[in-house]
Order: C-alpha cells, then structure tokens, then sequence
C-alpha cells in the first residue's frame, strides 16, 4: 500500500466529524431502458415506498431518461442520479454530457470510473479526479468506484490495486472540497454481471483497508464514510454481504432492471 500522504493527513485534522446512518442502495441501469423499460420501471419504483428514516435508495438511469426519472420520482421515496460526466463545465465536447446538464435535472449522485468506463472508455485516475473534483466543486456527490480485475485478484495485488485507485484520486482533491459527502464503492471487476459474488470476508477485509485509507484523507471516521458494495448483489446475498462490516450500502446493476428485486433489496 502506498503511503498516506501528510497533506491528506493535515485535511484530516481540518475537517469536522458528521455521521451518515443511513444506508445507501443505488440501483445502476447501465445502458438499458429502451422500447419503454425505463418508463414502466420509473412508474414501478415511484410506487414504492420503504424506510426513509434507515435507508436512501437512488436510481442511476441513462441519461436520455434524467428527465423523466426527474418527472417520475420527484415526490416519491426514489433519487436519481448519472452514471457518469464530462470533467470540463462546458464547451467543445461533442456528444458529452456537463455537470451542469446533470443539475438541470436535479441529479445529487454521479459514479465517476466504474470499471466499464475504466475498461472500454479508457478512463484514467487523473481523468477520474478531475470528474470527482468538479462534481464536488458543483454540489454533487460523486460515488467513486474501485475494484481489481480476477488476474489481479488471483495474483494477491488486489489491496495495492485498490489503494492506488484510491489514493490517486484522492491526493488531487483541493483540500477545501474533501469531501462531507464521500462515498465509494468496491466493485471487484471479477464480480460484475458475473453472477460471481465476493465472499463476506473478502468484503470485509476490503471495506476495511478502505475506511483506513479514506479516515486519513477527511476527518469522517468509521462508520461515517459510507462504502458501498456492487457485483452480483441480488435477493439472494443481499442480506449478507449488507451485514458485513464497513458495508454502508450497495450498488446494484442486473439485479436493479427488476424493480421487485431491487425493492425487496432495499426493504432488508
Ligand atoms: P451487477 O453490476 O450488479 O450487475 O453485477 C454492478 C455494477 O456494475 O454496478
């Protein structure tokens, strides 16, 4: 593991201790909700109440449907939020989506580097920092995803994997927006879609290192920083892998296309 800047130590000293109670489920459609899907889901979730007081249950949807989910939503029990966004405010970036467009239609969440957009899109550390400093400069709450692949899971790296990805973003945050509204999410790449969940100690050996790392860089302690878990996660494991320490919520993709699924998740 790399080591804790002083820097990210001194911001840690700063910064005042806020507690996050409730649990997090996000629900990421990735690229689906055509032929009428996104509207008959959106209906479905807006009916659907469950514990506000214990649980925030969001919805990243595409962002063709932003408005829609805006219009569907807004009243019910069910943020929404964007799967991704460009790291300039404006200009001459054609077929890009700002972080101003996002705010139009109210979006509070955006995942910056999922691992699709890690793997497909290219996207680098600096490119994600630049995306979740922006998005925290504008009032939005970025969800920054890390995970190792199988290969560097299966040669033992996968905790020096994650710090890094951590770490790299991390230490490009201006100090003044380290973040109140810090969330990441563990996703190992060997596990997403896959049906393929990481065990419980896997997760919880991960969310642990990953609280560490995180408690150095803002003064939000333990249970204050909430570290999500996605990959595979589904009605089945659900109540598991949620039991796990230092696991303050789920991000949630196949599983999140079945809204009885999904809301079954989120009333656990
Ligand atoms: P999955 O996706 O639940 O379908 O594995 C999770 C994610 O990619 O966020």
């Amino acid at each position: 593991m790399q080591e804790i800047s002083s820097y990210a130590i001194e911001i840690k000293q700063n910064r005042e201790v806020k507690i996050v109670t409730k649990r997090l489920m996000m629900g990421n459609w990735k690229m689906n909700g055509q032929d009428g899907r996104a509207a008959e889901l959106l209906a479905e979730y807006s009916q659907a109440d469950y514990d506000q007081q214990k649980v925030e249950a969001v919805l990243l949807v595409p962002y063709v449907y932003l408005a829609q989910a805006q219009s569907v939503l807004r009243g019910s029990a069910w943020g929404w939020g964007a799967q991704n966004c460009n790291e300039q405010l404006s200009g001459a970036q054609t077929g890009e989506i700002s972080v101003g467009m996002l705010k139009d239609f109210d979006c509070q969440y955006v995942l910056v580097g999922h691992s699709e957009r890690r793997q497909y899109f290219s996207e680098n550390n600096s490119l994600l920092a630049a995306k979740y400093q922006l998005l925290l400069a504008q009032g939005l709450t970025p969800v920054l995803c890390v995970g190792e692949s199988l290969l560097q899971r299966q040669s033992g790296c996968q905790e020096d994997v994650v710090a890094e990805q951590l770490h790299e973003v991390l230490k490009q945050i201006s100090s003044e927006l380290l973040p109140d509204n810090f969330i990441v999410a563990y996703e190992p790449v060997w596990a997403i879609g896959t049906g393929q969940t990481a065990n419980v100690d896997q997760i919880g050996q991960m969310h642990a290192l990953i609280r560490e790392i995180l408690s150095a860089y803002c003064t939000r302690q333990g249970q204050e920083i909430r570290l999500l878990y996605g990959g595979s996660v589904n009605r089945a494991n659900a109540q598991d892998i949620l039991a796990v320490e230092n696991v303050d919520g789920s991000l949630i993709g196949g599983a999140s296309l079945d809204s009885g699924q999904m809301i079954e998740i989120v009333n656990l």
